[in-house]
């Protein structure tokens, strides 16, 4: 791939910047390049270190790599190119009933004697709580999830893959196209593949107008 031996000669910490500053929105992808569903599951695993709330690891990853099945959800992404080309297409599921894996969790953490029953208890019902409000529960799947989106498309790119972000989708259709069921709902698309164009140029807003120090 493009960039395989993107650490060769390099720092870790140079290595880790370069996976940041090369990683760009691919919207051309040279079409039936193959992805092993090994590397795919190191891409993914890797993704799966991202953060949560709680821990309740509101991400699931529906992943596509048939060709019919991409060429099928073209249309659903309005058209757009990449979903047809692309490796491999993840839809990336956020949990709106992620209350459900707090209480396995920490049953499990429980009889395990990692926790004492005083900490598990306050923990299950602070969780069981908030995901009483629907708001909560979807803010929290969109939120958590699109962070293991976002460490997607990292590790895909320190594994030498291009990969792309894709918002613009029928999430009706889509959840009819693949049975995804109602406890979750689809926060986003990631294409992985190997670009066939180098991506558009893109800028960032300055420092000087992202950070507001100390206070407004
Ligand atoms: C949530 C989200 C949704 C996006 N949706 C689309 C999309 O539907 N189609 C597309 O071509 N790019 C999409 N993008 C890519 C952005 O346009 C791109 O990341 C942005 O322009 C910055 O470019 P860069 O990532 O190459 O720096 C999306 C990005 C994000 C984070």
């Amino acid at each position: 791939m493009s960039q395989q031996n993107i650490s060769s000669f390099k720092t870790t910490e140079e290595a880790i910047e370069e996976v940041f500053r090369t990683r760009h929105a691919t919207r051309e992808y040279k079409p039936n390049v193959p992805i092993t569903a090994e590397t795919l599951n190191k891409i993914l695993e890797l993704a799966a270190t991202a953060p949560s709330a709680w821990n309740l690891q509101h991400w699931r990853f529906l992943v596509i790599r048939d060709q019919e099945q991409k060429d099928r959800l073209k249309p659903i992404a309005y058209g757009q190119q990449q979903v047809s080309d692309a490796s491999a297409l993840v839809v990336i599921l956020g949990d709106l009933e992620a209350n459900l894996t707090g209480r396995e969790m920490y049953d499990g953490l429980l009889e395990a004697e990692f926790i004492p029953q005083e900490v598990h208890d306050n923990l299950i019902s602070q969780i069981e709580e908030s995901y009483k409000i629907p708001e909560f529960a979807r803010d929290e799947a969109n939120k958590n999830a699109g962070l293991a989106a976002m460490q997607l498309m990292l590790a895909a790119k320190a594994k030498g893959y291009d990969s792309g972000a894709i918002g613009g989708f029928n999430p009706v259709a889509l959840v009819e196209a693949l049975n995804i069921p109602s406890r979750f709902i689809p926060v986003m698309l990631v294409t992985i593949g190997e670009a066939a164009t180098p991506a558009r140029p893109t800028t960032r807003l300055p420092l000087s107008k992202l950070v507001i120090n100390e206070s407004f």
